[in-house]
């Protein structure tokens, strides 16, 4: 082992975390300039080792969960989401979690999942103004917002409860995108009495209506025949033959609504935001949505993903000592995979700054080189659901509405973790 460590960003904490926060352009591609793929900055408690190469990405996607763990890295997500959520666990309880959850998202219950995922979007795209600017993010948020709730808590039917925690999910989710909420939990950690306190009274609305829903669902005699994931969770076992608490479904409902609809929604912003700037790709789509090919709409997708990706990191934490891009690591670290790093590589993309759908047509995404869901055992749960929900709506909207951009191009700016459109994807329809 080498006793090195990586070279680390000079400015001082609070200019680091404020460009951080405000995802100034070129702030972490000029640290790479400087640094070269693997370096340190520092705007949370702890510093971050931040990877850009695609080998190094892999050693980390690959190490021994023993060694880095996703869920310490993850505990910013603590207090919306809970200490037993998916994204928060590691080793054997993840593993256990994992496998109770995995079952709701297999291939056969896709194909009733995209049978909601269209039917909201057909409601949403007849919605859409006509004539007149608008942007896009609300929009998708709501088609995005409503799949994932009638999909997990299969609440479609029953009116008022549907309505109440969807207004519940939508302020959490307001009032977690003001950047000082992030910056305060990143700076005192999660654990922190004023962060708890600072929590307490977005979350009682939304725990007060989940709890009442899994407790009247509980109560249900026709579970085995419901596909809402909510049922498919009171009737999972793990390999003891133990249910899941209510403590623990609750996490894991919240952790489903939240990382499925903000990050799909984002997504799908940005695909349009970049579509409507590319007339060609944006009539073969129009013209593919009259079809059952999916080709177009696939790689329209995958290439949104590289170019925007809504989340720029993953984060991994260290337990054990290890050597990665030949640095060493210890107890206490942080590696972060830079997906958005990876993605802008000339070397891996020539002429990565354009968007171009093409790239997808004959190439498959790398494992280590497209990484917008992360990889290894914490690969995103919801990958295959995403990417169906992508299509879908992609499709629905260009088969029905020509967008045509508003504007300038539009930027990155942070919402909580995510990178959103500056102007929320602002486009035009024609009337
Ligand atoms: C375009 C949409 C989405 C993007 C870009 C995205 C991205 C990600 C990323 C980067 C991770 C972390 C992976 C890692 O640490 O290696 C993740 C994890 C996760 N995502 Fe997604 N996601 C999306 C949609 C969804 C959806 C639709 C769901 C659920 C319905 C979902 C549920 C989860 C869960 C539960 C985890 C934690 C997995 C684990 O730790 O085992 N995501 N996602």
């Amino acid at each position: 082992m080498t006793s090195s460590t990586p070279p680390k960003a000079k400015q001082p904490r609070p200019v680091q975390t404020w460009h951080f926060a405000r995802r100034t352009p070129g702030f972490l591609t000029d640290l790479q300039k400087e640094h070269g793929d693997v370096f340190g900055i520092h705007f949370q408690k702890r510093p971050w080792t931040i990877v850009a190469h695609p080998d190094a990405v892999k050693q980390v996607f690959t190490a021994p969960t023993s060694a880095l763990r996703a869920g310490s890295g993850n505990e910013i997500l603590g207090p919306p989401l809970g200490q037993h959520s998916l994204l928060l666990l590691d080793g054997a309880e993840h593993m256990r979690q994992r496998r109770m959850l995995l079952p709701s998202f297999h291939g056969e219950k896709l194909a009733l999942q995209k049978a909601a995922m269209e039917r909201v979007a057909e409601q949403q795209v007849a919605l859409m103004p006509r004539g007149t600017p608008f942007a896009l993010r609300p929009r998708m948020q709501s088609i995005a917002l409503e799949v994932i709730m009638e999909v997990v808590l299969g609440t479609a039917a029953t009116g008022v409860q549907h309505d109440t925690l969807s207004k519940a999910v939508e302020d959490l989710l307001e009032w977690l995108m003001v950047p000082r909420r992030l910056i305060t939990t990143g700076m005192l950690g999660p654990k922190h009495p004023v962060v708890k306190w600072m929590f307490r009274s977005v979350l009682q609305p939304l725990d007060q209506g989940l709890y009442a829903l899994i407790a009247e669902r509980r109560l249900a005699t026709d579970l085995d025949e419901r596909d809402d994931i909510l049922s498919m969770m009171l009737l999972a076992r793990d390999e003891e033959g133990n249910p899941m608490s209510d403590a623990e479904v609750r996490d894991e409902l919240v952790t489903l609504i939240v990382a499925g609809h903000e990050t799909t929604s984002t997504a799908l912003s940005w695909a349009f935001e970049r579509l409507s700037r590319d007339p060609a790709g944006l009539a073969r789509l129009e013209a593919e949505s009259h079809t059952d090919a999916t080709e177009w709409s696939d790689a329209v997708a995958k290439e949104a993903l590289r170019l925007r990706p809504v989340l720029d990191f993953v984060v991994r934490a260290v337990h054990e000592p290890i050597e990665i891009a030949g640095y060493n690591f210890v107890p206490g670290d942080i590696v972060t995979p830079c997906i958005k790093l990876v993605h802008m590589r000339e070397d891996i993309y020539p002429d990565a700054e354009a968007f171009k759908p093409e790239r997808w047509l004959d190439t498959k995404p790398g494992t280590y080189t497209w990484i917008p869901f992360g990889g290894g055992t914490r690969r995103c749960i919801g990958l295959s659901f995403a990417m169906a929900e992508m299509d879908v709506v992609l499709r629905a909207v260009a088969r029905s509405a020509h967008v045509e951009p508003v504007g300038d191009e539009e930027h990155a700016v942070s919402r909580f973790i995510t990178s959103s459109p500056s102007r929320g994807g602002e486009v035009l329809i024609p009337a």
